[in-house]
C-alpha cells in the first residue's frame, strides 16, 4: 500500500505545564527536563469522534479523494464515551459513508497495528482505499491528582489514506504482555448476578520500567527491521518514534547513534497522545513539506499490554 493523504485535529485548550502547577504540586522544572513536554491539548466541550471525523475529512482532502472511496475504516482507540458502537463507525456516519469500519485497542503502538493491518486487506485484494484514524484522549483516563502519570499526556486525531502501492516495505508486531505495567479499570453496569469485587481504577503506569520496556524494544524492533528490509539506519530519512517522552526518544537515538535531525518531535506542544500520536507528527511533518518523494520513514511506537511494533514507510 501507499501513502495518499493525512490530517490531524487537536482539542483547542492547551495546557502548560504553569497551569498544572496551579492545582498540582509539580513544576516546569521537573516536567521539561524529564520528558520534553511543555505543553498539551486537553478536551474540554470537544467530542473526541468530533476529532476522528475533522481529522478524517483532512486526510481525506489531502489524499484528492472522495470519501465515498474508502473501503474500509480502522479506528486505533483505547477509550471514548461511546462502549458500542464503535467510533470507526461513527466516523463513518459523520464522513456518510457506509463502508465496513471497526476500532483496535493496541494502546500506542496503534497506528502502525492498523497499518499492518491494512497492509493484509490490501495484500488480499479486497480494498482499494482504506482510512486509519487513530483518536484518543488520555486526558479522561487518568488521575489529574497523579502527578507522575497526568503531566505526561494529551489529546488528539490523526488519521492517514492509504492506496494500493508498494511503499510499505515490511512491519513487525510484538508483544510482551504483562497487564499490570499500564493500567486502568471500570466497573460496568450492575446485574442482580455480579457477585465479586470490581474496581474503577484511573490509569496506573510503572513509569520507569515501562522508560526501560521502551527504549529497548524500540531500538531491537528498529535494528530487526531494517536488516530484514536490507536498510542501513543511515538509509532511512526519517525515524518516527512514538512521542511518549523526549528522554525515551533520546535513549532511541543515542543507542543507534544517529543524528538528531533523523528524529522529528513534536512532543513539546502535545505530551503523549497514544496511537493518535504517530499519525499527528507524520501529518505535521508531511504539512511542513519535510518529505520528499521516495523518502524512507521508519515508525517505531510502544505502550499498554505491553505492546510494540514498527513499520517502514516510503513515501
Ligand atoms: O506510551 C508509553 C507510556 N508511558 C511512558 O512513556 C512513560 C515512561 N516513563 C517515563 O517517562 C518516566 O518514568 C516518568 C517521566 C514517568 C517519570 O520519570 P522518573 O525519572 O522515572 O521519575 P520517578 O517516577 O522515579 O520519580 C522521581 C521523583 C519522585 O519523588 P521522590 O520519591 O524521589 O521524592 C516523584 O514523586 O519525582 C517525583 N515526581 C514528580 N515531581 C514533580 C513524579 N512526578 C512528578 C511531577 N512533578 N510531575
Amino acid at each position: 500500500m501507499k501513502l495518499l493523504g493525512t490530517g490531524s485535529s487537536l482539542p483547542r485548550t492547551q495546557v502548560s505545564n504553569d497551569d498544572l502547577s496551579k492545582f498540582l504540586d509539580t513544576n516546569d522544572e521537573w516536567i521539561y527536563p524529564r520528558t520534553g513536554i511543555k505543553s498539551r491539548h486537553v478536551i474540554s466541550d470537544e467530542k473526541l469522534e468530533d476529532l476522528a471525523t475533522d481529522a478524517a475529512r483532512k486526510a481525506i482532502a489531502d489524499a484528492g479523494i472522495e470519501a465515498s472511496e474508502i473501503d474500509l475504516i480502522i479506528c486505533s482507540n483505547v477509550v471514548n464515551e461511546f462502549i458500542t458502537p464503535s467510533l470507526g463507525c461513527i466516523v463513518a456516519y459523520n464522513l456518510g459513508i457506509s463502508c465496513p469500519a471497526y476500532d483496535i485497542n493496541c494502546a500506542c503502538p496503534g497506528f502502525i497495528y492498523a497499518m499492518d493491518m491494512a497492509d493484509s486487506f490490501f495484500r488480499s485484494g479486497k480494498v482499494r482505499k482504506v482510512l486509519i484514524v487513530c483518536a484518543e484522549e488520555p486526558s479522561r483516563m487518568i488521575n489529574w491528582s497523579d502527578r507522575s502519570v497526568c503531566v505526561l499526556f494529551g489529546d488528539g486525531a490523526g488519521a492517514a489514506v492509504f492506496g494500493e502501492g508498494d511503499n510499505l516495505r515490511a512491519t513487525r508486531l510484538s508483544a510482551q504482555p504483562d497487564p499490570d505495567k499500564i493500567y486502568e479499570k471500570h466497573v460496568l453496569q450492575p446485574t442482580p448476578y455480579i457477585n465479586k469485587e470490581e474496581e474503577t481504577v484511573p490509569m496506573v503506569m510503572h513509569g520507569r520500567e515501562v522508560f526501560r520496556f521502551a527504549v529497548t524494544t524500540s531500538v531491537r524492533d528498529i535494528t530487526e527491521i531494517l536488516a530484514e528490509c536490507g536498510l542501513q539506519p543511515s538509509q532511512v530519512d526519517y525515524f518516527m518514534i512514538h512521542q511518549a517522552n523526549q528522554r525515551i526518544m533520546d535513549g532511541i537515538r543515542e543507542r543507534l547513534g544517529l543524528p538528531r535531525e533523523k528524529f522529528p518531535s513534536n512532543i513539546r506542544d502535545h505530551g503523549n497522545s497514544s496511537s493518535a500520536s504517530c499519525p499527528i507528527l507524520l501529518d505535521e511533518c508531511k504539512r511542513a513539506g519535510m518529505f520528499k518523494k521516495g523518502d524512507i520513514l521508519v515508525f517505531s511506537a510502544f505502550g499498554a499490554g505491553l505492546l510494540s511494533a514498527t513499520a517502514v514507510l516510503e513515501v
